[in-house]
């Protein structure tokens, strides 16, 4: 049998209750923040990576996007599915680990918010691999020049945050930048618990990643949720963000 992405089934079990989490309730301001920056005329297509609840995609479709989302979670993808005919909006939705997705059409931009895909690992999955086999998907899926808007965990927040004593417990890997938790969700049967590890990321990380993957770095600045601009980086704040244009290749 193979076994589950531990976020997949993190997830899974999430997904009822995600859209109550207080970093989902701007969604419309992240929405217009997103449409400022690529100037995209309405009918344009969009890949939203780790996609989730598709509170993102929901409401680009509603302005008249046409949005595919990945998801590694069907209990997610459910949940964007049932929103998407109640509101009466078209959404395609793929159930797939971003690793590994491979798209059969372009796109005229591609987003991944949130941590969407990006810096969740899987017990199986290589940190130093992980994000750059996301990346090199989504380059493909990208038409010549377009942008990526994607944001992702604060390494340099988690540097001030975590102590020698976390180091020594395992918790935080100053190696590969990774935070390894227990996090407990709630199923029928009730209470269960999954560890979890989450990559974080440096801003000159960034830059090399992106460009190994054929992007070109336009921003790195602040990233998180509720609060995004072009601007500085907080170094205590959750999430950075990148918005990258896809170059010729990467390496
Ligand atoms: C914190 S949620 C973000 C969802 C959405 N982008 C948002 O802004 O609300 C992270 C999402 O990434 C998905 N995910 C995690 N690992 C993934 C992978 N390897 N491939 C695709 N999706 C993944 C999870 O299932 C979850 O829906």
């Amino acid at each position: 049998m193979i076994r589950k992405n531990e976020w997949e089934i993190f997830f899974d079990a999430h997904a009822p209750v995600y859209m109550e989490n207080s970093f989902t309730k701007n969604t419309k301001k992240e929405v217009d923040f997103i449409l400022q920056e690529l100037k995209l005329p309405p009918g344009s297509n969009i890949l939203d990576i780790g996609c989730g609840t598709g509170r993102h995609a929901l409401e680009l479709a509603t302005r008249g996007y046409l949005v595919t989302g990945v998801d590694i979670s069907s209990g997610m993808l459910a949940q964007a599915e049932k929103e998407a005919k109640k509101s009466d909006v078209k959404l395609e939705l793929i159930h797939a680990d971003a690793t590994r997705f491979k798209s059969n059409k372009l796109f005229d931009t591609a987003i991944c918010l949130c941590e969407g895909a990006f810096g969740l690992l899987g017990s199986g999955d290589d940190p130093k691999e992980h994000d750059l086999l996301i990346l090199r998907n989504i380059q493909k899926a990208l038409k010549p020049d377009r942008k990526l808007i994607s944001t992702m965990l604060n390494g340099l927040s988690m540097i001030r945050r975590f102590t020698q004593k976390d180091v020594g417990k395992g918790r935080f890997d100053p190696i590969n930048m990774v935070e390894t938790y227990d996090q407990e969700y709630d199923t029928p049967e009730g209470k269960k618990s999954v560890q979890l590890r989450e990559r974080g990321y440096l801003p000159a990380e960034l830059f090399n990643l992106f460009s190994k993957a054929g992007f070109m770095v336009e921003h790195i600045g602040g990233g998180t949720a509720g609060k995004w601009g072009r601007r500085q980086i907080d170094l205590d704040e959750i999430e950075i963000m990148v918005i990258a244009k896809k170059s010729v290749k990467g390496d």
